[in-house]
Order: C-alpha cells, then sequence, then structure tokens
C-alpha cells in the first residue's frame, strides 16, 4: 500500500489531524498538498493536546517524513513559529521537507484578504482572513513568489516590484489603504532565507523514489471536498483543490500511484464561515451539538455552524474523489439523543433530489429530507470494537454507510489515538 489519501469529506473540520496522526506511526511520509495555514488540525496524544495549521500532521510521529508539497500556500512566518512552538515542547522537527515550488503568502496577502472581505460587506465569504485567496489568486495570476525566490535577492526583489506595481494601485485607490514598501516585503522575506534554507528540497523527486522503493506516503488534505474550489459550494470555498485529484497536482505524484482514498466523515455536519448548509440546525440541537462536539475553529476561534449528517453530502464526497473507505468521526458526539435525524435527499421546488445538485441556486434552495434513526445513551468513548457499540450506534453506523457509497473503515468515539475502533486496516 504505498500512497493513500485522506481528505475531509465534508466542509472541513472533520477530524483529519487525528486520523493522520492515527496513521502517522505506520507511514514513511505525511504530505500536506494544498491550502495553507488556514487549517486548524488538532491531534491529542496521550495528555498533550496540538494545534497544527501548516505542518502536516505526521509531524508528531518520530519515524516520519513530514513535507510541505508544491500545492500548499507558505506563510513562512507562521511556519517558524510553529516550528519554534513544536521544539520548545519536544518535538523533533528536523525532518521536515518543503518543495522549493511551493508559493508563499507574504503580508501584502493577508492585507488583501482582509481588505477584500470587509470591501465584500454582507457578501463576504468568511475567510480565515490568512492571505489564501490572495496568495492563490497571484499564483494562477503568475505574479506568485515561491519558496525557492527566497535564495535569489535580484529575482525575488523583481517579483515583489511586479507584483507590488499593481497591488499599491488597488490598496491605494480601490481599498483607500497606504501602499506597501518594495523594501520592507523583500527585506522580511529575505530574512526567511536562512532558517527555512535547509528544509527546501525537490519533494517531488523524492516522493516518486519512495513510492516507487515501497514505503509508504500519506497525502493530508485540508479544508474539505464542499470547500474545493471546483467541486465546493462556490464561491463559498477555500482557494484550492482539497479532493483527490489536488493530491496529485499538489505534490507531483500521478494518480497510478495511489491506491487509496480516504474520506473523514463526521458523524454529523459542521461548517465555518459563509455558504449554503442544507441540514444546518439554528436551534438548541444545534447549540447541543456545538457544545458536545467542542464546534469551536482552532484557526479563527469562530463558531462552527453545526447540523445533521447529510447523505447526499457523503454521497456527492464518495464520487467526486473516488473513495476507497469512510472514517467516521465524533460518532461519541451523538449519544444521549433519542432519536437522530439523518438528511438521506434534498427536496428542491417541490422535487426530490438525491444527488447533490451542481446548480447554485438549486442548493440554496435544497432542503433536507430527513430519516429519523434511534438513538443511543450508553457511553461509547471505551469501545474498541464494533461490536461493543450498543445497537442502535451500530445501526446508525450500518445506515451511513449504505448510503455513503464506500465502506466504513473506522469509527472515531473521542479525540485521541486510542480512541478508535479500526473496522479494516488502512495499509
Ligand atoms: P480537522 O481540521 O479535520 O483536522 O479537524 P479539527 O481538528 O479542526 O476538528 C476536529 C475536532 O474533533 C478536534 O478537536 C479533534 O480533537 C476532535 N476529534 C477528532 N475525532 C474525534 C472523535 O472521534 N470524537 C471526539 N469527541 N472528538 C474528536
Ligand atoms: P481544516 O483543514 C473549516 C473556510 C473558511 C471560509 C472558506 C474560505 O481545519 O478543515 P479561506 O481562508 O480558505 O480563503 O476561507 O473556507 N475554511 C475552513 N473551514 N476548516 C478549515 O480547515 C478551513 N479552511 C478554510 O471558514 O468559509
Ligand atoms: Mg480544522
Amino acid at each position: 500500500m504505498p500512497a493513500l489519501v485522506l481528505l475531509g469529506a465534508q466542509w472541513g473540520d472533520e477530524g483529519k489531524g487525528k486520523a493522520t496522526d492515527l496513521l502517522g506511526g505506520s507511514v514513511d511520509y505525511v504530505v500536506r498538498y494544498q491550502g495553507g495555514n488556514n487549517a486548524g488540525h488538532t491531534v491529542v496524544v496521550g495528555d498533550q493536546k496540538y494545534a497544527l495549521h501548516l505542518l502536516p500532521s505526521g509531524i508528531l510521529s518520530p519515524g516520519c517524513t513530514p513535507v510541505i508539497g508544491n500545492g500548499v500556500v507558505v506563510d513562512p512566518s507562521v511556519l517558524l513559529s510553529e516550528l519554534s512552538g513544536l521544539d520548545e515542547r519536544g518535538v523533533d522537527t528536523s525532518k521536515l521537507l518543503i518543495s522549493g515550488n511551493a508559493h508563499l503568502i507574504t503580508p501584502y496577502h493577508t492585507t488583501l484578504d482582509k481588505v477584500s472581505e470587509r470591501f465584500l460587506g454582507k457578501r463576504k465569504i468568511g475567510t480565515t482572513g490568512r492571505g489564501i485567496g490572495p496568495a492563490y489568486a497571484d499564483k494562477i495570476n503568475r505574479v506568485g513568489i515561491r519558496v525557492q525566490d527566497l535564495f535569489d535577492e535580484s529575482i525575488l526583489r523583481q517579483k515583489v516590484e511586479a507584483a507590488l506595481d499593481h497591488k499599491n494601485q488597488v490598496l491605494a485607490k480601490l481599498y483607500n489603504r497606504r501602499a506597501i514598501a518594495v523594501d520592507q516585503v523583500v527585506e522580511e522575506l529575505l530574512g526567511y532565507a536562512d532558517p527555512l534554507r535547509g528544509y527546501v528540497s525537490d519533494t517531488t523527486l523524492l516522493l516518486n523514489n519512495a513510492i516507487d522503493q515501497g514505503q509508504v506516503v500519506l497525502f493530508e488534505g485540508g479544508q474539505g471536498t464542499l470547500l474545493d474550489v471546483d467541486h465546493g459550494t462556490y464561491p463559498f470555498v477555500t482557494s484550492s483543490n482539497p479532493t483527490a485529484g489536488g493530491a496529485c497536482t499538489g505534490t507531483g505524484v500521478g494518480p497510478t500511484k495511489i491506491n487509496r482514498v480516504i474520506g473523514i466523515l463526521k458523524a454529523y455536519t459542521t461548517r465555518v464561515g459563509a455558504g449554503p448548509f442544507p441540514t444546518e440546525l439554528l436551534d438548541e440541537d444545534g447549540e447541543k451539538l456545538r457544545t458536545i462536539g467542542g464546534e469551536r475553529g482552532v484557526t479563527t476561534g469562530r463558531d462552527r455552524r453545526c447540523g445533521w449528517f447529510d447523505a447526499v453530502i457523503a454521497r456527492y464526497a464518495t464520487r467526486v474523489n473516488g473513495l476507497t473507505d469512510f472514517f467516521l468521526t465524533k460518532l461519541d458526539v451523538l449519544t444521549g439523543w433519542e432519536r437522530i435525524p439523518v438528511c438521506v435527499a434534498y427536496e428542491i421546488d417541490g422535487k426530490r433530489v438525491e444527488e447533490l445538485p451542481y446548480s447554485q441556486t438549486d442548493f440554496h434552495h435544497a432542503k433536507p429530507i430527513y430519516e429519523t434513526l434511534p438513538g443511543w445513551s450508553e457511553d461509547i468513548t471505551q469501545a474498541k470494537t464494533f461490536d461493543e457499540l450498543p445497537k442502535n450506534a451500530q445501526k446508525y453506523v450500518q445506515a451511513l454507510e449504505e448510503m455513503s457509497g464506500a465502506p466504513i473503515s473506522a469509527i472515531g468515539v473521542g479525540p485521541g489515538r486510542d480512541e478508535t475502533i479500526q473496522i479494516n486496516s488502512f495499509l
């Protein structure tokens, strides 16, 4: 099993960090392939809790080499502070590798993210304000700055000048903000060159060689399927491809080398930021899910919007990612509900619709059609096998599996590494 992808099947925060960490001990490389420090992955190891934003969750497993692929956007100041935070806690970060082709998030990207959201007013996306969208926009517009540019001062200066020529016009004339000085940006960026130099390498060559030699590579997605810029609820999405294809473009590893694609699926649904969310609960059930599930953003501290499980979305995630397995997380959060509604289809303009509509307008009009399943009240956090779950919890998992189109191979019953029921091995 040389290469597998692990990604979010919903709108992010499904528990990817925990799932990656769980596999970290058995894989040789964990690779982030897209996104940046908009991600917030919480990993609980024993009594220690780690919040990772940019670093792959595999960094917590001593035998594993963490890699930041070319598809990631890197804020160097965040990267260095995350590394020093882990160093202080005794985590060995020396094995980290960073693609020289990854793009940088500079201070002007962060500024532009914030001012453009303010400018959008009611129509804002609710971004994390980390400069993600503007950095990817520059990449596609061919005016981005890459990690390798840090090591050539003259190229770096030319590129920053070219980018700021345009951006300063926008900042001053459109947003009424002060222009940003080229020297200041170049000086700041050059300051990152020495601390980062030792981590930068040809990660594409290295990962392909590793796979060819039978080493195990895990690609870790940020965000989730419905936040994908192509397959998500556009425009309320992030600016990259968390879906499985992103693992190929974001690392330079071809699709024929990937054997397994695992979708991380929460036993209910959450979303942060603006955009449609058919099963959202604005009542006390929503509040209860938020409180019991601890649904508050790791990156921005915003409350997550909460709702019931949506099987239409799970089926969609199976399709667009070619999922081979699901890892169902946070089943323990549903303990105590007498009955648990699950969305099996939508009603759109009076018609029953089984699949996610491609039309944005239809999706905005989608009303969930629920089937209600019986709940359970027994504590499940100590369960180690499927058979140890209460009958109704078993039925809930089986019903979700039938509706979602791929086997549920693991179940999370708590945030810790060992609070997992493994049904089929991932490796
Ligand atoms: P990610 O962005 O997909 O990595 O997810 P987050 O870390 O943002 O959010 C998931 C939260 O759920 C974290 O606080 C995890 O520690 C926690 N978590 C993960 N799996 C489980 C589980 O099975 N049960 C419970 N109760 N918490 C879990
Ligand atoms: P993890 O990896 C949940 C959301 C933001 C916003 C939209 C665009 O922890 O699952 P961006 O800053 O990316 O331009 O914001 O995407 N968003 C996330 N929501 N989990 C995340 O990451 C997210 N990363 C971005 O809230 O709606
Ligand atoms: Mg998160």
